[in-house]
């Protein structure tokens, strides 16, 4: 599976306030290149703390990818990948709005009443790790089932993971023009944080180009 990251931040680094209000940090431009690398995935992954927090929908909109996609014999739209041990997504959620399919990566510590509540037919539950979900086998799982290129889209918690684990291979960044601040406002990788050389992830910057008021730098990861 290829993995990228896509993410959006001010120039401190957060991804949002720390009331964790989702905000605008790039503009029009940007969101066409973000639908663009959506159109070429076959999934768009959060964690559950960004469906608590912005109740993303994570959809592809625009009839011209959709017809490209469907050209390519590709489903329409990209599915759906939510990190969430407890399975606390909410029943109404809207990535769980049934226009693509949602694989929720659970662990055994979800409930089973939860889960329940969280059963319709375009929902896909994914069983992996104990207390929280095992990444690495949550995402062969679901590689199994045919998705091959993987977006995820934030947040923090779920990014730092994913970098600890190696399981990022490339990395688009933009940088809006602001700062946000506050030490507890969310960051592109929070987790318990990297100690040393050893442990940061080795990023190889490949481009670096300026989209409306803020900047794109792309990397690849080793
Ligand atoms: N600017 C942007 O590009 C952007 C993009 C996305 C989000 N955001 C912002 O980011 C904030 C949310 O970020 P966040 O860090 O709180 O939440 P997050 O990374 O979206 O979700 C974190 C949650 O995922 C679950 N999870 C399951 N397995 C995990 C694992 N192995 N490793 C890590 N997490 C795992 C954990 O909850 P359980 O233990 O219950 O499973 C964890 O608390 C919001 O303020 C949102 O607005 C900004």
């Amino acid at each position: 599976m290829h993995v990228v990251v896509n993410a959006a931040t001010s120039v401190d680094g957060k991804l949002s306030t720390r009331e964790r209000r989702q905000l605008r940090i790039s503009g029009p431009e940007d969101f066409a290149r973000v639908d663009r690398l959506r159109a070429e995935s076959d999934a768009v992954m959060v964690g559950v703390g960004t469906v608590l927090a912005d109740d993303p929908r994570i959809g592809l909109d625009d009839p011209e990818p959709i017809a490209e996609r469907e050209a390519r014999g590709e489903p329409p739209k990209p599915a759906r990948v939510v990190a969430d041990s407890r399975a606390r997504t909410p029943p109404e959620a809207r990535i769980l709005d049934g226009s693509a399919p949602t694989y929720l990566l659970v662990s055994d510590a979800a409930p089973d009443d939860r889960l329940a509540q969280l059963d319709r037919e375009t929902v896909r539950i994914v069983r992996a790790g104990g207390e929280r979900v095992d990444l690495r086998a949550g995402l062969a799982a679901v590689e199994a089932d045919g998705i091959d290129r993987l977006i995820v889209e934030g947040g923090g918690e779920l990014l730092f993971s994913l970098f600890s684990l190696g399981l990022v291979d490339e990395l688009s960044l933009y940088v809006g023009s602001l700062v946000i601040g506050g030490r507890d406002a969310p960051t592109l990788a929070d987790g318990e944080g990297f100690l040393s050389d050893s442990e940061f992830p080795d990023l190889e910057l490949r481009e670096v180009e300026r989209i409306g008021d803020g900047v794109l730098l792309r990397y690849g990861v080793e």
